[in-house]
């Protein structure tokens, strides 16, 4: 079997691992942005190029006689490269342009939501122009909006009050800005909890869940600095999070649920590939920040790497539409994952520094990113470089090994060291509970 992978990052890489594994030894084939030599060493043809080149791509698939395609990135399902694919005769895990939507537009998700009364729906309002925006500002009140883009802005198009606008004005702004990109926007109430990422796969019937995990944002230790696409991330044995409720997990995997039906009457399609959805617990219950239509990264590195199923198995049922919850097991163990980025991530990163992964250990959960492999040597390419996913009967057997692991690859890289300790979980565990109590 043939298997083809769009996209080459570290949730790519994973995504290879688990095929990899798979008794049924497909031959793997890769569209990357760069050459990623975990990957291809695992690979039968690695080709390097624009993965947003919908119409290469969907002409070098058959070529390859691909049989099957997982699209790991949102930019390649904003495209159509799925509708691409299906429409050149290749099965595609991943969703189609219009249902990809609930990523790819923030107000087309929260309208879903609105539409199909699902719950979790802060108060928002939709916006093409500037009028109404500062009395809808004003209504919400000081700190307490989140203005974002519709559309997909590399991590730069959500602003929050108190973190990132620090008055109507800055608000107005950004507003402007987004407005001069050509693009509309959302305003919405500004939530306050603990977020977390619930994913789920789905054949566009049925949908099983994957252990919940917690990402972390921000640049460096104790959630300080920018925003990232996520400096790693943690999920339990038990496939919660220490700070979450049975109940919880309940209503969050019900609002997974109710946006995959919604969407496929809306679109009268179906949604095949991931559905992950961005949560957070408030006092006042579970809410959605967001949808994504793919795999989180880094959130697939932890719940791939303790998949114990045949991944290629589960690609196929998701495909034939029989998927069933006995056929996806995940092992009742903790991960943690810490990413090494380039100094000076993500503002201003050091670009083609060479690392070296040699003094890796256990290189089976070390997952490449954002690298180039040139005549044997690895260049770190400016974004995320690799992650390391510890694992162990518990988060701090799994944050042991993912520190040490991570700390051996040489380079001018850091990483976040409290990702997954005792005392970072313990003070999640604690702003929770004084946020249920009232006291936040
Ligand atoms: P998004 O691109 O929608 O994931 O937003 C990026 C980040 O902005 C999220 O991870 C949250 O930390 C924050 N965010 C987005 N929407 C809200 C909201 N309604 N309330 C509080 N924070 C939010
Ligand atoms: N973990 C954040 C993302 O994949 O978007």
């Amino acid at each position: 079997m043939n298997i083809l992978i769009i996209g080459s990052g570290a949730r790519e890489h994973a995504i290879a691992v688990a095929l990899h594994r798979s008794p049924q030894q497909p031959h793997i084939f890769c569209c990357g942005t760069s050459l990623n030599p975990g990957i291809q060493q695992m690979a039968f043809h690695y080709w390097v190029g624009d993965i947003t080149d919908i119409a290469t791509i969907a002409r070098l698939a058959p070529e390859w006689h691909i049989d099957l395609a997982i699209i790991g990135p949102e930019a390649p399902l904003e495209k159509g490269l799925a509708d691409a694919l299906w429409k050149a005769g290749i099965p595609v895990i991943g969703p189609k342009r219009e249902l990809a939507q609930i990523e790819t537009s923030k107000s087309f998700a929260r309208e879903l939501m609105k539409k199909y009364h699902i719950p979790g729906l802060p108060r928002f309002r939709r916006f093409n122009t500037l009028e109404g925006a500062a009395e809808f500002l004003a209504e919400l009140g000081d700190d307490n909006y989140v203005v974002k883009a519709n559309g997909l802005m590399s991590g730069k198009g959500v602003k929050v009050a108190g973190d990132h606008l620090h008055s109507f004005a800055e608000a107005i702004g950004f507003c402007k800005t987004i407005l001069a990109q050509g693009q509309s926007f959302v305003i919405e109430e500004k939530l306050l909890g603990q977020e977390f990422s619930f994913m789920c796969f789905s054949d566009g019937e049925h949908i099983v869940p994957m252990p919940v995990v917690q990402d972390h944002k921000r640049a460096y230790v104790n959630d300080k600095g920018p925003n990232t696409g996520g400096m790693g991330s943690y999920s339990d044995a038990n496939h919660s999070l220490p700070f979450l409720t049975e109940k919880d997990l309940h209503c969050a995997h019900e609002i997974n649920e109710a946006v995959l039906r919604a969407l496929s009457t809306e679109l009268n399609d179906k949604y095949i590939g991931i559905l992950y959805g961005s949560f957070i617990a408030t006092r006042n219950g579970i809410y959605v920040i967001e949808f994504n239509a793919r795999f989180g990264d880094p959130e697939c590195l932890n719940v791939l790497t303790i998949l114990e199923s045949d991944f290629v198995g589960i690609c196929q049922s998701l495909i034939a539409g029989n998927l069933s919850g006995k056929q996806v097991r995940f092992a009742h163990k903790a991960t943690v994952c810490k990413y090494a980025v380039p100094e000076g991530y993500p503002d201003s990163p050091m670009q083609n520094a060479v690392i070296d992964i040699a003094a890796v250990k256990n290189k089976a959960q070390l997952y490449l990113a954002s690298v180039n492999a040139v005549e044997g040597k690895i260049f770190a390419t400016g974004s995320r470089t690799a992650a390391y996913v510890g694992v162990g009967h518990t988060i701090s057997e799994a944050e042991e090994v993912a520190e040490k692991e991570i700390r051996a690859i040489q380079g001018p890289l850091f990483h976040r060291e409290d990702i997954g300790t005792d005392s970072l979980i313990q003070r999640r565990i604690d702003e929770m509970r004084r946020l249920r109590a009232g006291q936040l």
